[in-house]
């Protein structure tokens, strides 16, 4: 399988859970690959069996603003059917944002294959074992 990981992140906190979903995708023997937003193209959404994206709680939850975002309104044309996850970490509010992320996926057409994976602030021992958790269920989908 096939599983490219496109995120953002700020200060390191989604960028720590990223690094340890593409390991444990590697770990089992399948290809994970970790691309910064920034450096992703569609293409990087279309060839891959899942694709996983991952970003922090911005604004007032919403996805940040200068690359996320923009990369999101061009991929969301390109998720029907498409096996997705998602992740990332929130401090401020409630975690909010991930679930208004979902329905944005769900709506785009997207076969999500698990709850988004949330982190407050750096992930913990939890929050890790939950990416992996990901991880698992991507490879397997
Ligand atoms: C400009 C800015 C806006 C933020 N907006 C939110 C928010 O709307 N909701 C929230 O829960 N956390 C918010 N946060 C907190 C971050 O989501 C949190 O610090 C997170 O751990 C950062 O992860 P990262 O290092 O992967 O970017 C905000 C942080 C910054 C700097």
């Amino acid at each position: 399988m096939k599983v490219n990981v496109i995120f953002w992140s700020g200060t390191g906190n989604t960028e720590a859970m990223a690094n340890e979903i593409v390991n444990e995708i590697n770990l089992t023997g399948h290809e994970g690959n970790l691309i910064f937003v920034g450096d992703a193209t569609l293409a990087d959404v279309d060839e891959c069996d899942v694709v996983l994206f991952g970003c922090s709680a911005m604004g007032e939850d919403e996805l940040e603003e200068e690359f996320m975002r923009p990369f999101m309104d061009k991929a969301n044309t390109h998720l029907s059917g498409k096996k997705v996850g998602l992740f990332g970490s929130y401090e401020w509010y409630e975690g909010g944002w991930m679930d208004i992320w979902e329905e944005e996926i769900k709506a785009a057409g997207a076969d999500l294959i698990a709850p988004g994976v949330k982190a407050y602030d750096f992930p913990d021992d939890k929050a890790m074992k939950s990416c992996r958790d990901l991880a698992s269920t991507a490879v397997s989908n």
